[in-house]
């Protein structure tokens, strides 16, 4: 990553000016823009072009002021190449058609995946380097997310088909993470390699678990995949994303590899940035339903966050998790425009 950008100091913990802010899910539903292009296309044609993934990775970019690009994609298209049918339906979210339903069907998760299928989303991150003057994000589903649409079908925030394999059956249950975790893995060095330079990993259902099984299993499939990627880019900055981050984020004290953390409203950011020392990137962390507030609050939310992190040369402004479809561009506008005219240091 060229230091040079606000993202980049932040995430090498040397940012001496206002922090830099992107929006999970900043492309999505809460555009007009965003909505124009879906009444014309599919989710799932939109994600598949890369002309459109283009498009639609700009959208935000020439809405509000922001620091960062993230390639407009979904965690659950990686799935396609290891054999599962996704569908995005109308109203009901992402599923997949053909779920591993047991214990036993580990097999059907490949151990090496054929990338070639995803030869559309390196396309698309070349091309949008190109247009762009400010660092790109590429980003994955964790182990843990991906195995629970595997076994769910679908999103379920609980997780409990993919619980009672893990209690059922801990060894083969690890086995299917670190299947994923090289998929991950692979995806990540494919969107490096095209020209995203820093990643992020979400582990959005990761909640479902309790410490001990989130140290058991997530953890250590996260360790798989960063290893893997800092195997060809020692130095790509990599965030991880989870929900209940208060209570999970301390876990990582003894992670072995550097990485920066995204967390949600759960956290208390001055609090965790006293646990995990000076060196650890920290993003996040406004509830995104805050941004139905009137703007006037918005605008003094925000200004309380950076008083909070006043003086932090880690810190990435953004939500807790992304952006909500009904969020009024107005408000989006009042947070991105207080943070990018606040004096920072
Ligand atoms: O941040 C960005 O702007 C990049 C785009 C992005 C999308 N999905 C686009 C999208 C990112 C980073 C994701 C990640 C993703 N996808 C996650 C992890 C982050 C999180 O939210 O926890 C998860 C769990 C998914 C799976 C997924 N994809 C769900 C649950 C849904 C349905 C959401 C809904 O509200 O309908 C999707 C579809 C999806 N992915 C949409 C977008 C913009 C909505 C599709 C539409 O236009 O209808």
């Amino acid at each position: 990553m060229r230091q040079s950008s606000r993202l980049g100091s932040a995430l090498a913990c040397q940012n001496k000016q206002r922090p830099p802010i992107w929006l999970m899910r900043q492309a999505g539903r809460h555009l007009a823009s965003y909505r124009d292009w879906r009444n014309r296309f599919s989710f799932s044609t939109l994600v598949h072009e890369p002309d459109l993934i283009v498009e639609i990775s700009r959208l935000p970019l020439q809405a509000y002021p922001l620091d960062a690009a993230i390639v407009f994609s979904d965690i659950l298209l990686p799935l396609e190449a290891m054999g599962f049918h996704l569908v995005f339906d109308e109203g009901k979210g992402p599923l997949i058609l053909n779920p591993l339903t047991g214990t036993t069907e580990l097999h059907r998760v490949p151990e090496k995946v054929d990338l070639r299928p995803l030869h559309f989303l390196s396309t698309a991150i070349e091309q949008l380097k190109k247009t762009l003057s400010m660092p790109l994000l590429g980003f994955s589903g964790a182990p843990f997310t991906l195995a629970s649409y595997l076994i769910e079908a679908k999103t379920h925030r609980d997780t409990p088909k993919t619980k009672r394999w893990l209690f059922e059956d801990p060894s083969s249950f690890q086995h299917l993470l670190f299947r994923i975790a090289d998929l991950v893995a692979e995806v990540l060095v494919l969107q490096i390699q095209a020209g995203a330079d820093a990643v992020q990993i979400f582990d959005s259902w990761a909640h479902s678990l309790s410490p001990t099984e989130f140290s058991r299993f997530c953890i250590p499939a996260l360790e798989r995949v960063v290893a893997r990627v800092r195997k060809g880019f020692p130095h790509i900055p990599i965030l991880f994303f989870c929900r209940n981050s208060a209570l999970f984020v301390p876990l990582f004290a003894h992670f072995p590899h550097s990485i920066g953390f995204s967390l949600d409203w759960s956290a208390d950011l001055p609090h965790i940035r006293r646990i995990l020392g000076p060196h650890v990137p920290l993003q996040g962390n406004l509830d995104p339903s805050f941004l139905y507030s009137p703007l006037t609050e918005i605008r003094q939310k925000a200004q309380t966050l950076l008083a909070n992190m006043a003086k932090d040369p880690g810190y990435i402004f953004n939500l807790g998790h992304g952006l909500l479809p009904d969020t009024p561009e107005e408000a989006v506008q009042a947070l991105v425009s207080t943070v990018v005219e606040s004096k920072g240091l």
